[in-house]
């Protein structure tokens, strides 16, 4: 059994390898300035976004957001696991895997292989189980679907009765732990247990690797519930899991855009139409994850939902997600069909060619957008103009910095007829409104503060050298602002190695709580960590800045929450800060 692999084997390596020379070897790199770039490999383009820096041995694509280091960039590129993506770095420098004896080693691996090999084998089944059952066969060709696309779905039939699953994969007491685990059976109070799915037809779920996750049951006759889902468990997280992305990625060379849809029923039929790009979010709202993966393969994402409310409701939750994640360059759509209809209605009714010219006039984001508001607000008025605008504002806000946003403002401004300049500086007056005026709110103190702290995290994980030339102070390991104790735990990781990489110091956070905030920052462009002459002066005063505001933000939490404070607190508040 192997063990774990040593952190200052991993430091090593990540500093020993060169990332413009890994990715140039398998996406060639053109050097622009200090960075290198390409057209991305993890969406569509035609002009390169994908920037590879060698001074902080990072990636990030403006395009898509995908961003990591050297390992992340193997893992995403070749769909490799961690730890064969080391494997492969050090077979690049004629390096062995050294592994420390360790009872906890693959822990994670051991875990989770057995729920992966129980899914598969059950998913094994119930497909055999189809072939057998003629009640399901004709369920599905009255349906109109092929057995080739049935094939290609790997739909199955979970057979009536209680105990199919346990009868053919109970056998052991690990394989009834891993059909517990995934929830294939379930465990009755007497200790009894059944199998979850029971005559339904099957809907096999699969990840970005196409190992089957969970599963989808549909009924085949009127009953309740219509359809059954896996439950969520250590390999299936449905907020992040998009069903029909694996098959549409088998069946397609190149997505040159993705429709999302509501039902497993709509994404096999649109496939047997020849649509084969469509993919269902899982029962619940399409969440930010769901679109970044979207946009992660490709450029375009179609909303298609029911012409009803209920269908307007979730392309409006499915818009403001998308605004929050939306790039130059990414393209978001929203298409509502005819009341009644869903997809698989439709195209079975109309045909591939029909339903793609739908898809061709389905309202640009802007449309959906400011249609939308201007069904709510009267701007016939002033009051009305007012309202749109203050809505747009919101909405707005949560994008990031685009030529997009800056045409949505334009178009803002001329429906209300408010200038540009003055949408603009009150969007970000919104935004500074959050400071503390007079009697400053811990939370309103928290959120400023967290702007800066985050610029002074970001400093530190794009420059580790910061940590020798400007030490956190000792105080902000138990801090009470947010964000102070993490930038505190940065400065101690890079004092154990001071001539750590960015790269190797992100490294350190690989499924830690910390990774996806730390990853973001990297990569953050601001007017402080676009300084390159005097970066130690912008940093050190940063966090002057960041101790005084922390020992506000306490004061006023203290003060707004009728606490007393100590002797030595009451003599330190009444201090000028920074003396
Ligand atoms: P068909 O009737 O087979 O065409 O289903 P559909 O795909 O048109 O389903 P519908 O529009 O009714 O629902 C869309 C999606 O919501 C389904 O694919 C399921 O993921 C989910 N869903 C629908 N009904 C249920 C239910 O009763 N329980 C649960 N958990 N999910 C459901
Ligand atoms: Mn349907």
């Amino acid at each position: 059994m192997a063990g774990l692999i040593p952190q200052n084997f991993i430091d090593d390596l990540i500093g020993r390898s060169d990332i413009v020379e890994v990715i140039n070897a398998r996406v060639p790199l053109k050097r622009k300035g200090k960075e290198f770039t390409a057209c991305c490999p993890f969406h569509n383009e035609k002009t390169p976004s994908f920037t590879v820096s060698e001074n902080k041995q990072f990636y990030y694509c403006f395009g898509c957001h995908a961003k990591g280091n050297v390992i992340g960039f193997l893992m995403d590129y070749e769909h490799l696991s961690y730890v064969d993506a080391i494997e492969t770095l050090a077979a690049d420098q004629h390096l062995d895997v050294p592994h420390e004896d360790n009872a906890f080693a693959n822990k994670d691996k051991e875990d989770k292989q057995p729920l992966y090999d129980i899914l598969k084998q059950a998913a094994e089944l119930f497909q055999k189980q189809l072939k057998t059952s003629e009640r399901a066969i004709s369920y599905l060709k009255q349906r109109g679907l092929s057995g080739e696309i049935a094939k290609q779905f790997k739909i199955g039939y979970a057979p009536d009765g209680w105990d199919f699953l346990i009868s053919h994969l109970g056998k052991s007491k690990e394989n009834l732990t891993a059909l517990t685990k995934t929830g294939l059976i379930v465990n009755k109070d007497n200790n009894k247990t059944y199998d979850r799915f029971r005559d339904r037809i099957i809907f096999p779920i699969t990840d970005q690797r196409g190992r089957i996750i969970g599963f989808g049951g549909r009924i085949l006759d009127q009953g309740e519930p219509k359809y059954l889902n896996s439950p969520e468990n250590a390999v299936f997280h449905k907020g992040y899991e998009l069903y029909g992305l694996y098959e549409a990625k088998q069946a397609l060379r190149k997505i040159d855009r993705i429709m999302v849809v509501e039902g497993y029923m709509d994404v096999v039929a649109l496939a047997q139409h020849g649509i084969n790009y469509a993919v269902a979010s899982l029962g619940t709202a399409t969440t930010t994850e769901q679109i970044q993966k979207v946009f992660r393969t490709t450029h375009e994402i179609i909303f298609c939902y029911d012409g009803d409310n209920a269908g307007k409701k979730a392309a409006w939750r499915a818009l403001e997600n998308t605004l929050t994640v939306i790039r130059d360059g990414m393209v978001a759509k929203f298409l509502f069909l005819p009341e009644k209809e869903d997809p698989d209605t439709m195209v079975r009714k109309e045909g591939k060619q029909a339903f793609e010219q739908r898809i061709k006039d389905a309202s640009t984001l802007s449309d959906f957008l400011f249609d939308n508001l201007k069904s709510e607000c009267d701007i016939s008025t002033s009051e009305g103009k007012a309202q749109l605008a203050s809505k747009a504002n919101t909405l707005i806000q949560k994008m990031h910095n685009s030529i997009f946003k800056d045409l949505l403002i334009e178009e803002l401004s001329s429906l209300v007829g408010l200038s540009q300049q003055h949408l603009e500086s009150k969007i970000s007056s919104e935004i500074k409104k959050q400071a503390p005026v007079q009697k400053a709110t811990a939370i309103r103190g928290q959120q400023v503060s967290n702007h800066k702290t985050r610029i002074a995290i970001a400093l530190l994980v794009q420059n580790p050298s910061l940590a020798a030339k400007y030490k956190v102070p000792e105080k902000f390991k138990n801090a009470f602002t947010k964000g102070l104790p993490l930038l505190h735990l940065l400065q101690e990781i890079i004092e154990s190695n001071p001539d750590m990489s960015s790269a190797a110091l992100l490294e350190r956070f690989r499924d830690n709580e910390h990774e996806k905030v730390l990853n973001k920052l990297a990569v953050l462009q601001t007017p402080e960590t676009e300084t390159t002459d005097n970066v130690d002066e912008v940093y050190s005063n940063i966090i002057k800045r960041l101790l005084i505001e922390d020992r506000d933000d306490y004061f006023s939490h203290k003060i707004n929450n009728n606490e007393p404070l100590t002797a030595e607190e009451q003599e330190e508040f009444l201090k000028v800060p920074g003396t």
